[in-house]
């Protein structure tokens, strides 16, 4: 378990802050994410699901897109939260955009239980790449 500082507590915050803006009247799961970066700035988000579920957001998908709109090249650490008993691992869609995007982030996961610390190699090793 990694040892909690205070960015990974401000992430967390900030994370189940976010998570309370869920729209989730299809799967009622909700899922929190801020990410941190470099620059010492959070971006936050949550799941947004719509009636042609293909179209449904996952929480760490906003956080990541709405920086990489803001012009943010460098993410230091993505928080992942969600009201789960355990932990809510990234799906397949969002590893991928993790790794285009947040390559060299801490990527954290709060579970009841504690808080997990992965890279992106470990989530998704042999990514697909351009
Ligand atoms: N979801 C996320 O927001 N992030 C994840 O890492 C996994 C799944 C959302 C998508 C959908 O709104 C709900 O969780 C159930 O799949």
């Amino acid at each position: 378990m990694p040892k909690i500082n205070d960015y990974v507590e401000r992430l967390y915050r900030e994370a189940v802050k976010a998570m309370k803006n869920a729209i989730v009247p299809y799967s009622g799961f909700r899922v929190g994410a801020a990410l941190l970066t470099t620059e010492h700035k959070v971006y936050t988000g949550c799941n947004i699901e719509n009636p042609s579920l293909m179209l449904s957001e996952c929480a760490e998908r906003v956080a990541i897109l709405k920086a990489v709109s803001d012009g943010v090249k460098d993410v230091r650490a993505i928080m992942i939260v969600s009201g789960m008993e355990g932990y809510c691992h990234p799906c397949g869609s969002c590893r991928q955009i993790i790794y285009e995007f947040a390559r060299d982030a801490e990527i954290f996961i709060a579970g009841k239980k504690g808080i997990r610390k992965y890279s992106i190699e470990e989530l998704l090793p042999h990514a697909f790449k351009a």
